[in-house]
Protein backbone atom coordinates (compact mmCIF):
# COMPACT_ATOMS: atom_id res chain seq x y z
CA UNK A 1 0.00 0.00 0.00
CA UNK A 2 1.29 3.36 -0.81
CA UNK A 3 2.15 6.06 1.98
CA UNK A 4 -1.01 7.91 3.45
CA UNK A 5 -3.18 5.19 1.59
CA UNK A 6 -3.42 2.83 5.09
CA UNK A 7 -4.56 6.42 7.12
CA UNK A 8 -8.09 6.54 4.96
CA UNK A 9 -10.77 4.72 6.07
CA UNK A 10 -13.72 5.18 2.74
CA UNK A 11 -17.21 5.17 4.26
CA UNK A 12 -19.79 2.76 2.56
CA UNK A 13 -22.93 4.74 2.76
CA UNK A 14 -25.41 3.00 0.81
CA UNK A 15 -28.53 0.47 1.93
CA UNK A 16 -27.07 -1.71 -1.08
CA UNK A 17 -24.66 -4.62 -0.32
CA UNK A 18 -23.60 -4.60 -4.39
CA UNK A 19 -22.98 -1.08 -3.99
CA UNK A 20 -20.44 -1.25 -1.13
CA UNK A 21 -18.73 -4.81 -2.47
CA UNK A 22 -17.97 -3.01 -5.86
CA UNK A 23 -17.00 -0.16 -4.31
CA UNK A 24 -14.65 -2.37 -1.72
CA UNK A 25 -13.09 -4.14 -4.91
CA UNK A 26 -12.37 -0.85 -6.63
CA UNK A 27 -10.34 0.70 -3.53
CA UNK A 28 -8.94 -2.50 -1.63
CA UNK A 29 -5.37 -2.09 -1.60
CA UNK A 30 -5.98 1.63 -2.14
CA UNK A 31 -7.36 2.23 1.10
CA UNK A 32 -6.51 1.25 4.21
CA UNK A 33 -9.84 0.47 5.83
CA UNK A 34 -14.04 0.57 4.91
CA UNK A 35 -16.64 2.08 7.30
CA UNK A 36 -20.12 0.53 7.45
CA UNK A 37 -22.75 3.20 9.06
CA UNK A 38 -26.58 2.84 10.12
CA UNK A 39 -27.71 3.15 6.70
CA UNK A 40 -25.81 0.12 5.42
CA UNK A 41 -26.53 -2.16 8.86
CA UNK A 42 -29.94 -1.35 9.17
CA UNK A 43 -30.49 -2.34 5.18
CA UNK A 44 -28.00 -4.95 5.25
CA UNK A 45 -27.48 -6.46 8.33
CA UNK A 46 -24.60 -9.21 9.45
CA UNK A 47 -24.65 -10.34 6.40
CA UNK A 48 -24.07 -7.05 4.57
CA UNK A 49 -20.89 -6.36 6.81
CA UNK A 50 -20.02 -9.99 5.69
CA UNK A 51 -20.21 -9.94 1.77
CA UNK A 52 -17.91 -6.76 2.25
CA UNK A 53 -15.52 -8.60 4.26
CA UNK A 54 -15.85 -11.60 1.24
CA UNK A 55 -15.09 -9.21 -0.93
CA UNK A 56 -11.63 -8.03 0.68
CA UNK A 57 -12.67 -5.23 2.67
CA UNK A 58 -9.63 -6.26 4.95
CA UNK A 59 -10.18 -3.90 8.24
CA UNK A 60 -13.75 -2.90 9.11
CA UNK A 61 -15.31 -0.01 11.12
CA UNK A 62 -18.23 -1.01 12.52
CA UNK A 63 -20.15 2.53 13.20
CA UNK A 64 -23.05 1.15 14.92
CA UNK A 65 -23.08 4.38 17.33
CA UNK A 66 -24.38 2.85 20.37
CA UNK A 67 -26.39 4.77 23.09
CA UNK A 68 -28.27 2.72 25.40
CA UNK A 69 -28.22 1.06 29.18
CA UNK A 70 -24.87 -0.57 30.21
CA UNK A 71 -26.03 -3.83 29.76
CA UNK A 72 -27.55 -3.42 26.37
CA UNK A 73 -24.62 -1.57 24.71
CA UNK A 74 -22.37 -4.17 25.92
CA UNK A 75 -24.80 -6.85 24.47
CA UNK A 76 -24.39 -4.69 20.92
CA UNK A 77 -20.49 -4.93 21.34
CA UNK A 78 -20.45 -8.79 22.14
CA UNK A 79 -23.18 -9.46 18.94
CA UNK A 80 -20.68 -6.62 16.80
CA UNK A 81 -17.40 -8.74 17.90
CA UNK A 82 -19.14 -12.30 16.09
CA UNK A 83 -17.91 -10.10 13.01
CA UNK A 84 -14.53 -9.41 13.85
CA UNK A 85 -14.12 -5.47 13.50
CA UNK A 86 -11.48 -3.71 13.55
CA UNK A 87 -13.23 -0.55 14.72
CA UNK A 88 -16.77 -0.29 16.56
CA UNK A 89 -17.90 2.83 18.61
CA UNK A 90 -20.21 3.93 21.21
CA UNK A 91 -21.67 7.58 22.14
CA UNK A 92 -19.54 8.40 25.08
CA UNK A 93 -22.73 10.52 25.86
CA UNK A 94 -24.67 6.87 27.05
CA UNK A 95 -22.38 7.34 29.94
CA UNK A 96 -18.88 6.27 31.79
CA UNK A 97 -20.82 2.98 32.74
CA UNK A 98 -21.79 2.04 29.23
CA UNK A 99 -18.76 3.08 27.63
CA UNK A 100 -16.77 0.80 30.55
CA UNK A 101 -19.11 -1.89 30.22
CA UNK A 102 -18.51 -2.08 26.02
CA UNK A 103 -14.70 -2.30 26.58
CA UNK A 104 -15.57 -5.08 29.17
CA UNK A 105 -17.74 -6.93 26.98
CA UNK A 106 -15.55 -6.39 23.97
CA UNK A 107 -12.11 -7.85 26.21
CA UNK A 108 -14.77 -10.71 27.07
CA UNK A 109 -15.40 -11.23 23.40
CA UNK A 110 -12.01 -11.19 21.95
CA UNK A 111 -10.48 -13.57 24.65
CA UNK A 112 -13.61 -16.00 24.15
CA UNK A 113 -12.99 -15.87 20.33
CA UNK A 114 -8.92 -15.98 20.29
CA UNK A 115 -9.36 -12.75 18.58
CA UNK A 116 -7.79 -8.89 18.88
CA UNK A 117 -10.11 -7.01 20.91
CA UNK A 118 -11.70 -4.88 18.32
CA UNK A 119 -10.07 -0.94 18.87
CA UNK A 120 -13.41 1.08 20.73
CA UNK A 121 -14.25 4.62 19.81
CA UNK A 122 -16.69 7.29 20.93
CA UNK A 123 -18.59 9.39 19.51
CA UNK A 124 -18.38 12.75 21.67
CA UNK A 125 -20.69 15.83 20.62
CA UNK A 126 -21.85 15.02 17.02
CA UNK A 127 -20.72 17.01 14.09
CA UNK A 128 -24.43 17.98 13.58
CA UNK A 129 -24.89 19.75 17.13
CA UNK A 130 -23.61 23.36 17.87
CA UNK A 131 -23.70 25.60 20.54
CA UNK A 132 -27.47 26.27 19.93
CA UNK A 133 -28.73 22.67 19.93
CA UNK A 134 -26.77 21.45 23.03
CA UNK A 135 -27.90 24.70 24.72
CA UNK A 136 -31.89 23.28 23.75
CA UNK A 137 -31.00 19.56 25.28
CA UNK A 138 -29.84 21.17 28.37
CA UNK A 139 -25.85 21.52 27.64
CA UNK A 140 -24.20 24.88 28.74
CA UNK A 141 -21.35 24.22 28.01
CA UNK A 142 -18.98 25.27 25.05
CA UNK A 143 -19.22 22.73 22.42
CA UNK A 144 -15.57 22.09 22.30
CA UNK A 145 -15.46 22.06 26.33
CA UNK A 146 -18.21 19.12 26.12
CA UNK A 147 -15.78 17.14 23.39
CA UNK A 148 -12.78 17.82 25.57
CA UNK A 149 -14.60 16.03 28.91
CA UNK A 150 -16.47 13.83 26.59
CA UNK A 151 -13.25 12.50 25.31
CA UNK A 152 -11.28 12.20 28.62
CA UNK A 153 -14.58 9.97 30.23
CA UNK A 154 -13.86 8.02 26.84
CA UNK A 155 -9.65 7.66 28.11
CA UNK A 156 -10.92 6.79 31.11
CA UNK A 157 -13.49 4.13 30.77
CA UNK A 158 -10.83 2.57 28.77
CA UNK A 159 -11.67 3.17 25.26
CA UNK A 160 -8.94 3.84 22.43
CA UNK A 161 -9.48 7.15 20.90
CA UNK A 162 -12.82 8.92 19.55
CA UNK A 163 -14.68 10.32 16.40
CA UNK A 164 -13.92 13.99 16.24
CA UNK A 165 -14.68 17.08 13.76
CA UNK A 166 -11.41 18.76 12.17
CA UNK A 167 -11.66 21.27 14.43
CA UNK A 168 -11.60 19.76 17.69
CA UNK A 169 -8.50 17.32 16.53
CA UNK A 170 -5.95 19.59 18.29
CA UNK A 171 -7.87 20.63 21.75
CA UNK A 172 -8.15 16.42 21.56
CA UNK A 173 -5.00 15.52 21.29
CA UNK A 174 -3.40 18.34 24.02
CA UNK A 175 -5.55 16.69 26.33
CA UNK A 176 -5.90 12.83 25.55
CA UNK A 177 -2.33 12.47 24.44
CA UNK A 178 -0.12 10.60 21.71
CA UNK A 179 -1.70 7.26 22.11
CA UNK A 180 -5.05 8.38 21.95
CA UNK A 181 -6.78 7.72 18.84
CA UNK A 182 -8.31 10.53 17.05
CA UNK A 183 -10.62 9.31 13.63
CA UNK A 184 -11.68 12.43 11.75
CA UNK A 185 -14.81 12.62 9.09
CA UNK A 186 -15.73 16.13 7.77
CA UNK A 187 -12.65 16.02 5.27
CA UNK A 188 -12.46 17.20 1.62
CA UNK A 189 -10.03 17.81 -0.79
CA UNK A 190 -9.01 21.54 -1.35
CA UNK A 191 -11.81 22.31 -3.58
CA UNK A 192 -13.85 19.43 -3.22
CA UNK A 193 -17.86 19.35 -2.70
CA UNK A 194 -18.78 20.37 1.19
CA UNK A 195 -22.05 18.67 0.76
CA UNK A 196 -23.95 18.66 4.05
CA UNK A 197 -20.67 18.72 6.09
CA UNK A 198 -20.19 22.49 7.63
CA UNK A 199 -17.02 21.59 9.80
CA UNK A 200 -14.28 20.75 7.03
CA UNK A 201 -10.74 20.16 6.76
CA UNK A 202 -8.91 19.24 3.68
CA UNK A 203 -6.69 15.82 4.35
CA UNK A 204 -3.25 17.73 4.50
CA UNK A 205 -5.06 19.82 7.61
CA UNK A 206 -6.27 17.28 9.23
CA UNK A 207 -3.31 14.82 9.65
CA UNK A 208 -1.27 17.80 10.50
CA UNK A 209 -4.04 18.54 13.33
CA UNK A 210 -3.07 14.99 14.77
CA UNK A 211 -5.56 13.07 12.98
CA UNK A 212 -4.55 8.89 12.84
CA UNK A 213 -7.53 8.20 10.29
CA UNK A 214 -9.55 9.75 8.26
CA UNK A 215 -12.92 9.02 7.05
CA UNK A 216 -13.88 9.75 3.68
CA UNK A 217 -17.09 9.03 1.91
CA UNK A 218 -18.38 10.97 -1.23
CA UNK A 219 -15.10 12.56 -1.96
CA UNK A 220 -13.72 9.27 -2.86
CA UNK A 221 -17.46 7.06 -3.57
CA UNK A 222 -18.60 9.74 -5.74
CA UNK A 223 -15.75 10.42 -7.77
CA UNK A 224 -15.64 9.63 -11.59
CA UNK A 225 -12.86 7.64 -10.40
CA UNK A 226 -12.82 6.80 -6.81
CA UNK A 227 -9.42 4.88 -7.24
CA UNK A 228 -7.65 8.06 -8.47
CA UNK A 229 -9.58 10.09 -6.06
CA UNK A 230 -8.21 7.56 -3.02
CA UNK A 231 -4.47 7.96 -4.40
CA UNK A 232 -4.53 11.67 -4.86
CA UNK A 233 -5.59 11.81 -1.00
CA UNK A 234 -3.32 9.19 0.13
CA UNK A 235 -0.69 11.32 -1.59
CA UNK A 236 -1.60 14.16 0.04
CA UNK A 237 -1.77 12.51 3.52
CA UNK A 238 1.72 11.38 3.09
CA UNK A 239 2.92 14.84 2.49
CA UNK A 240 1.26 16.16 4.89
CA UNK A 241 2.52 13.31 7.60
O1 LIG B 1 -19.49 11.64 2.44
P1 LIG B 1 -18.79 12.13 3.68
O2 LIG B 1 -17.28 12.16 3.55
O3 LIG B 1 -19.38 13.40 4.22
O4 LIG B 1 -19.10 10.98 4.76
C1 LIG B 1 -18.67 11.11 6.09
C2 LIG B 1 -18.97 9.86 6.84
O5 LIG B 1 -18.57 10.08 8.21
C3 LIG B 1 -20.44 9.49 6.90
O6 LIG B 1 -20.51 8.06 6.96
C4 LIG B 1 -20.92 10.08 8.20
O7 LIG B 1 -21.99 9.34 8.77
C5 LIG B 1 -19.69 9.94 9.07
N1 LIG B 1 -19.63 10.86 10.20
C6 LIG B 1 -19.64 12.24 10.03
N2 LIG B 1 -19.60 13.06 11.12
C7 LIG B 1 -19.55 12.54 12.35
C8 LIG B 1 -19.53 11.16 12.54
C9 LIG B 1 -19.57 10.35 11.42
O8 LIG B 1 -19.68 12.73 8.91
N3 LIG B 1 -19.46 13.34 13.39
Amino acid sequence: MKPGSERIIVALDTPEVAQAVRWVEQLAGTVGAFKVGLEFLHAAGPEGVRAVQAAGAGRVFIDGKFSDIPNTVAGAVRSTCALNPWLVNVHAMAGPAAMRAAYEAAQECARANGAPRPLLLAVTVLTSLDRDALRAIGVGAEVQDTVVRLALLAREAGLDGVVASPLEIQAIREVCGDGFLIVTPGVRPAGGATHDQSRVATPGAAIRAGADYLVLGRAITAAADPRAAAESIAAEIAAAG
